[in-house]
């Protein structure tokens, strides 16, 4: 299973590429939209910190124009994956970009019947969208169970991802229901590794440690008659 990371900013797939947790990163418009640079910067400069895919979505809304514009986006760097909406329009796209063999990722999949169209195809990649689905009444559960089910019984080659990951308990349902890949934005991390209660444990503990009348431990504390 890959770790991707779900942002445009490339101080932060610095910082958590060190914590092993980046093996690729996944844009959308909007997070290029909210990076200092203008997206094409950005996307060449994340494509430059990782050697797995960067995804990059279209902004047409045509056939004709996302086609246009997948084959200008691969244009910036050989790892970028395109993106193309999962709508009539997208899974056309995604057909005629199968025959000019361009990597496609099918995403903004809010029902898991959208994997039908693309995993027949086969697109490279396709992002069912987990906290944003929940947003709208959607049962997480259900849905990550039955996704990856679709996939198998299609015989697809398609790469299943797990997007939109908010909290702890979203990602590790979506782990252990077994996606090629899940994308995790950067405070989702945040919050799992700045947990308040891990913090507050850590530093209970400390408090107890610094009252006690002894140097800091070593080996030799460890084990006094060696
Ligand atoms: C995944 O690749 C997208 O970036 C994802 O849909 C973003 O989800 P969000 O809008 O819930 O953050």
């Amino acid at each position: 299973m890959q770790f991707f990371l779900d942002t445009a900013d490339v101080r932060l797939v610095e910082h958590w590429e060190k914590a092993g947790l980046v093996q690729g990163v996944t844009t959308n418009p909007k997070l290029l939209s909210d990076a200092s640079t203008n997206p094409i910067e950005t996307l060449r400069a994340l494509a430059k910190l990782t050697p797995g895919p960067v995804f990059a979505q279209v902004t047409e809304s045509s056939i004709e124009g996302m086609v246009n514009q997948a084959q200008k986006l691969t244009e910036i760097a050989e790892n970028i994956v395109v993106k193309v909406p999962a709508t009539f329009e997208g899974l056309m796209a995604a057909r005629k970009l199968h025959q000019l063999n361009i990597l496609c990722n099918a995403t903004q999949l809010f029902e898991v019947a959208q994997l039908i169209g693309f995993c027949r195809i086969p697109t490279a990649y396709a992002s069912v969208i987990i906290a944003r689905s929940e947003d709208y009444g959607a049962n997480s559960r259900g849905t990550v169970r039955v996704a990856r089910k679709i996939v198998d019984q299609l015989n697809s080659t398609t790469q299943l991802i797990f997007a939109s990951i908010r909290s702890a308990a979203q990602l590790a349902l979506c782990v252990m229901n077994n996606p090629h890949a899940v994308t995790v934005p950067p405070m989702t991390w945040e919050k799992i590794y700045g947990h308040p209660t891990t913090r507050a444990e850590v530093e209970r503990m400390l408090s107890a440690w610094s009252n006690k009348p002894m140097s800091p431990l070593t080996m030799t504390d460890a084990h006094p008659s060696r």
